[in-house]
């Protein structure tokens, strides 16, 4: 059994959550999904971490006075946890300074498109009203910017003339179930090292 523990943040669907949790059930994952944080208590992503059994901390924005009042309160759960990693699966808030310093190198996000291009919401939409041929997958730090921290991962999805956004998100989603949980075992496993912007993946050969 393995003893490292992460928290995914979700907002909405929660394929991404899901594909986490499974790869955790089949060893795949060399860690454990111990909490889910979402901001949206009637998300789809609730109902899948209570089919598998995994603590949620939910709340509601506007019931404080500020961003860093509810991420205070989200800090002292995954400190009550001990988290070692917090993996952003489609959570669609900013996070302030106060949960960016205290996970700093320990914050992950995965968004739908090879950065730094399309940053922020629709990039999926973004990416097709520009024309683009290839778009795909990154994993990324988490730092103080919109989807700018050092790329950890990225995967290519291809965008042939014609292709609708609903077939370009599947395709998407495809490429992000595959790649978050093998992101995830990596840190997991210690194979992760970050050098200013540059990410090493220590693999063994
Ligand atoms: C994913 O495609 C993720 O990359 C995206 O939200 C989707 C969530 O899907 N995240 C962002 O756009 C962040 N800027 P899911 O709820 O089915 O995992």
């Amino acid at each position: 059994m393995t003893n490292y523990r992460i928290a995914v943040f979700a907002s909405g669907t929660g394929s991404n959550f899901q594909s986490l949790v499974d790869a955790a059930r089949n060893g795949a994952l060399n860690a454990s999904v111990e909490l889910l944080v979402c901001d949206k208590p009637a998300a789809q992503v609730v109902q899948r971490a209570q089919d598998a059994g995994v603590d949620c901390h939910l709340f509601t924005p506007k019931a404080y006075a500020s961003r860093e009042a509810y991420e205070a309160e989200i800090i002292e759960v995954l400190e009550s946890k001990q988290i070692d990693l917090v993996v952003l699966a489609g959570y669609m808030r900013l996070l302030t300074s106060v949960m960016v310093e205290r996970y700093a190198g320990r914050l992950i996000n995965i968004h739908p498109s090879l950065l730094p291009a399309f940053t922020g919401k629709d990039a999926i939409g973004q990416a097709l009203e520009y024309g683009v041929k290839v778009t795909g997958v990154t994993v990324h730090f988490v730092d103080g910017g919109m989807d700018t921290g050092p790329i950890i991962a990225q995967h290519p999805v291809p965008v042939q003339p014609g292709d609708t956004a609903e077939k370009i998100s599947k395709a998407i989603h495809a490429a992000e179930q595959q790649l978050y949980p093998e992101v995830v075992s990596w840190f997991a496993q210690g194979l992760v090292q970050l050098n200013g912007r540059h990410v090493t993946i220590n693999k063994p050969v």
